[in-house]
């Protein structure tokens, strides 16, 4: 029999009843990611919601959703910083099983159909399976697998996305076609009625695309080959240029600058603090760390935040 294209076996092992994320497997069980490491990210995020608040005028409500909410953390960590919102701030977190979230954060397995505030997808696009795709012998074929990670070659592909994104030049080449992300990017900025919505993830650009395609695994911590049967996530970096010019004009910039022009800079505690105040400095010094982690241009720093406003001009670089 032959095997499933890569789509279809994608999404039953995250999202099929007996997928990866369907059975409730949380990332941070299996991968780090910026919410995990500390309530920096949130700090940032705070920053932001409080500019679009200004720009759309303190509404009577304010949301902020997180798609893809992993374990509910990104979301929980906003609500317990945005006391200044009053009671004007509504946080929703949408994910497929219902994380433990804290009393007044609500939870749904749906996409909100209109939000006026901010929308987060916080390593969401690169969980959305696409097809996979090779060339050989001159021609651009797609890939199938079984539920073991064996691959075989299927039949020829043409693919207008591929021709203008990720053309494929040389044989053993490999891309993975992005055009269901910018659908889904593009309908979720479509549902924010005022306000913006952010993408934040791993991806890569035209020109420097990686030659075998960025299809992997991971499980417990570790980077594993992505077999499909449910017992590893499945992933695959983000082409964040197809992205962007999906949903109108757009700001897009590192996660190091992002965190710079928010307010969230790394200061190592004042000198001699360890020794009036050993807590206080051990506090201070494990801040430092995490903004670090969050900065470093080799790793978390690198991720890119693609900021789309909806009827308000709202910015990242520009306070
Ligand atoms: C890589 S995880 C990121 C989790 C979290 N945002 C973080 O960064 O720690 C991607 C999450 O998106 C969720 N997801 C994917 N498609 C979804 C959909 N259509 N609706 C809700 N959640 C979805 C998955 O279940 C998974 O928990």
């Amino acid at each position: 029999m032959a095997h499933p294209d890569w789509p279809r076996a994608w999404r039953a092992a995250l999202y099929g009843p007996l997928g990866f994320f369907a059975r409730g497997s949380r990332p941070a069980d299996h991968f780090r990611t910026s919410p995990l490491v500390g309530p920096e990210l949130a700090e940032a995020v705070v920053e932001l919601l409080d500019r679009v608040d200004v720009a759309l005028d303190r509404p009577n409500r304010l949301d902020l959703v997180d798609v893809g909410a992993g374990g509910g953390e990104l979301a929980a960590q906003v609500f317990a910083l945005g006391k200044r919102f009053g009671g004007r701030l509504r946080v929703r977190a949408v994910e497929l099983v219902r994380p433990p979230l804290p009393a007044g954060v609500d939870w749904s397995a749906e996409l909100p159909d209109q939000v006026t505030g901010l929308v987060i997808a916080h390593e969401w696009l690169d969980s959305l399976p696409c097809r996979v795709v090779q060339r050989h012998e001159g021609r651009i074929r797609e890939v199938h697998v079984a539920s073991d990670g064996t691959e075989s070659l299927g039949a020829e592909v043409s693919s207008p996305w591929l021709d203008q994104w990720w053309p494929l030049s040389v044989d053993g080449q490999r891309a993975e076609i992005g055009d269901p992300r910018d659908a889904a990017w593009a309908d979720l900025v479509a549902r924010v009625a005022a306000g913006a919505a952010l993408a934040v993830d791993y991806g890569h650009f035209a020109g420097a695309r990686p030659f075998a395609g960025s299809l992997t695994g991971y499980r417990a911590g570790r980077q594993v080959p992505p077999a499909p049967d449910g017992s590893c996530d499945i992933t695959a970096h983000v082409a964040f240029d197809a992205v962007a010019a999906a949903a109108g004009p757009c700001e897009l910039v590192t996660q190091r600058e992002a965190l710079a022009a928010l307010g969230i800079a790394e200061e190592a505690p004042a000198a001699g603090l360890a020794a009036q105040d050993p807590l206080g400095w051990l506090a201070g010094a494990s801040r430092a760390g995490r903004i670090a982690e969050l900065r470093d241009p080799a790793g978390l720093g690198g991720f890119h935040w693609l900021l789309c406003p909806r009827s308000a001009p709202i910015s990242l670089v520009r306070a």
